[in-house]
């Protein structure tokens, strides 16, 4: 099932095309990876699905319904969750109060009953603490749970990012370079990550420059280039892609550090 569907989007910042017309959908349990040298366009397509930008044209449909002008926390509640480049924690907050935060959107309790401290509020709070805690067992991050969360290391923080997407709840998580700043043994344990999560049941599209972690989970590979999408398939036929190695393999470019 589609879950997700781009048809001819486009965005123009100012003269400069960052996305054009880009078709592109993605089944229900996939992985799918956007991959392309730095500038191609990959976040501003992740700024396109998720609300951030809208569209100069073209549509975006998530669970078969158009998203026209919906605002980020629509999307994230429809169903839609990220994470950023740059990791982008709370700095005063623990693991699980980051991881927390996600759950936000599912959380019925107004403003008002927080400030109450309504039975309903309190009981609303410990029915998120209880789902938070069980995405970071599932994570194997109950060890860091009461740990500030920016003073984990780097790659433990990556992945509580994660965590925190998955918090909302969401049917496709789309992940901005979760692997980038991630030493050997890192990147072999975001792939298992990102394994895991997508046999819970979601489907994850992501944008990742190291190419082994990309070939190696990948169930279809997407390539941008100056805002185009040049080439799309298994991840084979895309490292065999006369377009792709001109573009971006064969520039060597890969920051595989
Ligand atoms: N908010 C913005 N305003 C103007 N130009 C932007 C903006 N965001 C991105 N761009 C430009 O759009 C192009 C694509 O950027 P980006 O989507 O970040 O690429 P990638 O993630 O593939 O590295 C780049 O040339 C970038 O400078
Ligand atoms: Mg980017």
């Amino acid at each position: 099932m589609k879950i997700l569907e781009a048809s001819g989007i486009s965005k123009v910042f100012g003269g400069l095309t960052a996305v054009n017309k880009v078709d592109f959908h993605i089944d229900e349990h996939e992985i799918v990876s956007l991959i392309g040298p730095n500038g191609a366009g990959k976040t501003t397509f992740f700024n396109l699905l998720t609300g951030i930008y809208e569209p100069t044209e073209g549509r975006v449909d998530f669970l078969g319904a158009e998203l026209k002008k919906s605002k980020p926390f629509e999307i994230t509640k429809l169903g839609m969750a990220r994470t950023f480049q740059n990791i982008r924690l709370f700095s005063s907050m623990t693991v699980l109060e980051n991881v927390m935060v996600g759950q936000h959107c599912r959380t019925s309790s107004s403003i008002f009953d927080a400030l109450l401290h309504l039975k309903r509020h309190k009981n609303e709070e410990l029915r998120i603490r209880s789902v938070c805690e069980e995405i970071l067992e599932f994570l194997d991050l109950t060890q860091y749970k009461d740990e500030i969360a920016v003073s984990l290391p780097y790659g433990i923080q990556r992945h509580v990012e994660i965590a925190r997407a998955m918090a909302s709840s969401p049917r496709l998580i789309l992940l901005d370079e979760p692997a980038a700043g991630l030493n050997t043994n890192e990147k072999v344990e975001m792939t298992t990550l990102i394994r895991k999560i997508r046999d819970r049941g979601f489907t994850v599209l992501l944008i990742e420059h190291d190419m082994k972690l990309v070939m190696g989970i990948s169930d279809r590979v997407a390539v941008l280039d100056y805002g185009n999408k040049i080439a799309e398939g298994k991840p084979e036929a895309i490292m065999k892609d006369e377009r792709v190695i001109a573009a971006y393999l064969g520039k060597g470019a890969e920051p595989d550090a």
